[in-house]
């Protein structure tokens, strides 16, 4: 998740491209930069804010009016001057800003460096002006040098491109990575979203997959990959600013939840296919000599994070046979817990700033522990004070309730859990094939979930007068509970409490009333029955009853008064599905009560206090 803006026109290129990159500052903010055309390529960039790239440019001349810019979420390499974009060639005649992930970059990287191309920052995106400027040795014409580069690259990008050799154009290419082309009077602009445009034009021209656009100041021609052009209709755009931020959903939060299918498949992206014999986890070095010494795992995190982690200690006891302790992260810094070389920590966060987690980290590096961290912002300091870096790839996450960054923290969490199974011989390839295939199955089935948001809503409705809910579940559905209930709390403002399906009659059962309202998760076949038992229990008490079931279930629909069913999958997986209807009812429910459901009150995106 990047922002790309280009201009090439009438006026000066800068107040457009910095302007165009406040408006996509939601999709990445480490680091900024813009490269303009006057005479030579002049490159403005720096670490940080929109903010501290505005005033690197202050005073500075850049009087261009071509010049293309970015704004950066890190995928790879942490936030720093060198890996910001724009990026350009050693001869600085050639600049790029890139979206999306190069996956055969260290291939194409070790290719040209064997030719004498010399690198200087850690990104994948470097690899490719490299790349073009080695194709227009073959190539003299820019846009066919661009066209031929961009056949060699695997993965996802929309680029734009600048040339000292062509100043009267600018080049778009994409690939499963966005980029609109806006159309004005003596004047164009490339975007990666169309709020960077909105201000200046409304009528654009979508690039579709394998699809390369031309922008002069007065014209813009789309062509195919082997430079035949192409007519394309123009679109008006009849959205606000606001909606396009959020690609027309009412809030972030929906359209966070709605990203969750393609989260899921970035990241599994290059750790995880059809083929793979293994799963791929390239920045965690633990092998069998380091793992078979260690004799006791904690999972350290907080809020949503930490219920991911109470899922990864599951996994890790049931597939690697080590022993797991999660715990909250502000409880464990004032434990006095067993920590020492044989002990590997795993913290887990979204934002890799949270306070109590990266004390819990600090803590246990000072006692010889290894610490892992499953963490979401590249370049956070628990990503920098970390071991090894399992980065998971939700994107920004803008609305302050978590929901992408969960779905991806337990993906991270199978993925984790396989690779200790394999390395230690636990997972047989009967087993690894079982379990790959129904992983590589979950952005569909998350899709579908998605695709009865509708029904989720009629629920929502059904118990918008609601005063308070009660979630149960066995075994990961517990877990998964818990998620649910914080949900509610978070977005809702209602009183939801969560519980193991067992322990109701244990003494929360005396709360169940007539109008009290209890969501039943079945997600676990082995434990359904059980579950079912206890939701019947209270369902004679007077509850109101929702169940979310697997596909296939018969024995919900007579005991619940609703039941939503989900796909379904292997036993452990099942809880990233359960979650997704949970995760849209909390937000039907909070705005139909009105809430500002993506910035709910007291709550903060980020806690770096305690
Ligand atoms: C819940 C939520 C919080 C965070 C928690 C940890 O929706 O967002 O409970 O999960 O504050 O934050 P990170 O993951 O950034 O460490």
């Amino acid at each position: 998740m990047c922002g790309i803006v280009g201009y090439i026109g009438k006026s000066k290129a800068t107040p457009f491209l910095v302007e165009g990159l406040k408006a996509l500052e939601y999709r990445g903010y480490d680091s900024a930069g813009v490269a303009v055309y006057d005479q030579t390529i002049e490159l403005v960039k720096t670490k940080g804010r929109l903010k501290d790239l505005e005033s690197c440019l202050d005073g500075s001349q850049l009087n261009g009016t071509m010049g293309i810019g970015h704004t950066r979420w890190a995928t790879h390499g942490e936030p720093s001057y060198c890996n910001a974009h724009p990026h350009m060639n050693t001869r600085t005649d050639i600049a790029i800003v890139h979206n999306g992930i190069i996956e055969n970059y260290l291939e194409l990287k070790e290719e040209l460096e064997a030719k004498g191309y010399q690198f200087v920052s850690e990104t994948d995106t470097e690899t490719v002006v490299h790349l073009i400027e080695e194709t227009l040795k073959e190539h003299e014409n820019f846009f066919t040098a661009v066209l031929t580069a961009a056949k060699r690259l695997k993965g996802s990008y929309g680029l734009g491109v600048i040339s000292h050799k062509n100043p009267d154009q600018i080049i778009a290419i994409r690939k499963d990575s966005p980029l609109v082309i806006g159309l004005g009077e003596h004047e164009n602009f490339l975007a990666s979203d169309i709020p960077a445009i909105l201000k200046y034009t409304r009528n654009v021209y979508f690039l579709e997959d394998g699809e390369a656009a031309i922008l002069t100041k007065d014209s813009v021609k789309i062509y195919d990959l082997d430079e035949k052009e192409l007519k394309k209709e123009v679109f008006t755009v009849t959205w606000d600013i606001d909606a396009a931020e959020k690609s027309g959903y009412d809030h972030f939060m929906m359209k966070e939840i709605f990203e969750q299918p393609k989260v899921i498949k970035d990241t599994l992206n290059g750790r995880l296919s059809q083929d793979s014999e293994e799963v791929i986890l390239d920045q965690i070095k633990i092998d069998k000599d380091v793992l078979e010494k260690i004799n006791k795992i904690y999972i350290v995190a907080c809020g949503t994070a930490y219920y991911a982690g109470m899922i990864g200690k599951e996994l890790i006891e049931k597939i690697a046979r080590v022993p797991v302790v999660a715990e909250v992260a502000s409880e464990f810094r004032y434990k006095d817990p067993i920590l020492d070389e044989n002990t590997l920590m795993i913290v887990v966060s979204q934002s890799g700033e949270t306070a109590d987690t990266l004390a819990a980290l600090r803590m246990a590096k000072q006692a010889g522990a290894r610490v892992m961290a499953i963490v979401n912002v590249v370049g956070s300091t628990i990503s920098r004070e970390a071991h090894d870096i399992l980065y998971t790839s939700a994107g920004p996450e803008i609305a302050v309730a978590s929901t992408k960054a969960y779905s991806s923290q337990l993906i991270a969490m199978y993925l984790l859990s396989i690779r200790m199974g394999r390395i230690l011989g636990k997972i047989d390839d009967a087993e690894f094939t079982e379990l790959k295939t129904a992983i590589l199955k979950l952005p569909e089935q998350v899709q579908n979930i998605l695709d009865r948001s509708q029904e989720i809503k009629a629920l929502a409705d059904k118990h918008l007068g609601m005063k308070n809910i009660f979630y149960i579940g066995r075994g990961l559905d517990y877990a998964t509970s818990l998620e649910g209930a914080l949900k509610i709390k978070e977005v809702a403002y209602l009183h939801a409490e969560s519980y193991q399906a067992g322990e109701l009659k244990h003494g929360p059962i005396a709360l169940i009333e007539k109008g009290s309202v209890l969501m039943g998760l079945l997600g676990q076949e082995s434990l359904m029955e059980k579950t079912i038992s206890n939701i019947k229990e209270v369902k004679a008490r007077g509850a109101d009853v929702i169940a979310i079931a697997l596909e296939g279930n018969t024995m919900a629909k007579h005991v619940a008064d609703d039941v939503f069913m989900v796909p379904k999958t292997h036993w452990m997986l099942t809880t990233l599905l359960i979650n997704i209807p949970q995760q849209l009812f909390a937000y039907y429910i909070s705005c139909g009560l009105g809430h500002d459901v993506d910035k709910p009150r007291n709550l903060a995106k980020s806690v770096t206090v305690e």
